[in-house]
């Protein structure tokens, strides 16, 4: 098991944001979190990456409680990437602050490059990039350091819709590929079930979990078939709308 959130509460000046939390990630799985908006979605990705504290209950990585989880991959939303530097340091960002040659940082930044087609864009710099391929780079630099899980919160929010299906496409790819465990924060319901094997659906404040719903369809899907639909409405209904 990679992570275990066991009872987790949270509350912010004594006001309850996230109640009774509970849910697991095996290795490999990728599952989306959605919900309503101030449904503690950020917050939980954040408790799990342990940048804050639960007010009680548990967050276990791969077996262990430790408040530093150096094994996890943060995707901020809208990539966040250093305007300043190219691609390629934006990649190689992390493994200079882990002390890493530089020989075997250029061989890792190429390989995280390639891995999400962007070889031959190192020198490049985010302005020069297109939405797509920023987000790309923000995804390479996590998977240079080969993280335990892969955390990302509402990632192609600002995407406009064919380069949103796009890299969900190339997501799905690379999973299939890399099988990484990934939560990925999003409030599109097809984007959800295109993407994830597990849907964690949160309710609205204090966010507590309504359902987790699993999804055993192939990958790659197609999202105008039935079985796609019938999960995407099963959503739907549990959010109310
Ligand atoms: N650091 C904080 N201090 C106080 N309140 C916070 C803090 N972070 C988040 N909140 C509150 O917690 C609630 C959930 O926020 P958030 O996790 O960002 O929700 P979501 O990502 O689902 O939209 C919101 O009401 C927000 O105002
Ligand atoms: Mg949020």
């Amino acid at each position: 098991m990679v992570l275990m959130v066991e009872n987790v509460d949270k509350e912010f000046n004594g006001e309850c944001v996230l109640k009774g939390i509970t849910f697991s990630l095996e290795e490999g799985e990728f599952a989306c979190l959605t919900g309503p908006s101030g449904g503690g979605k950020t917050t939980l990705l954040r408790l799990i990456a342990g940048l804050i504290a639960p007010t009680s209950g548990h967050i276990c990585l791969d077996g262990s409680l430790s408040r530093a989880k150096p094994d996890i991959g943060y995707v901020f939303q809208e990539g966040a990437l250093f305007p300043w530097l190219t691609a390629a340091q934006n990649v190689a960002f992390g493994l200079k602050l882990r002390g890493i040659s530089a020989e075997e940082t250029r061989y890792l930044v190429q390989e995280a490059l390639d891995m999400v087609e962007l070889t031959g864009f190192d020198e490049y710099y985010p302005k020069e990039l297109s939405g797509g391929m920023r987000m790309r780079v923000a995804l390479a630099r996590v998977l240079v350091c080969k993280p335990k899980l892969i955390l990302m919160d509402e990632p192609f929010g600002s995407l406009d819709f064919r380069t949103r299906n796009k890299i969900q496409k190339d997501m799905v790819k690379l999973w299939l590929r890399l099988k990484p465990t990934i939560l990925i924060v999003t409030h599109n319901i097809d984007e959800a079930v295109y993407l994830s094997n597990k849907i964690i659906v949160l309710s609205s404040r204090p966010g507590q979990i309504v359902e987790q719903v699993s999804i055993t369809m192939d990958q790659p899907r197609i999202r105008t078939e039935k079985s796609f639909n019938l999960i995407r409405e099963h959503v739907l209904s549990l959010l109310g709308e």
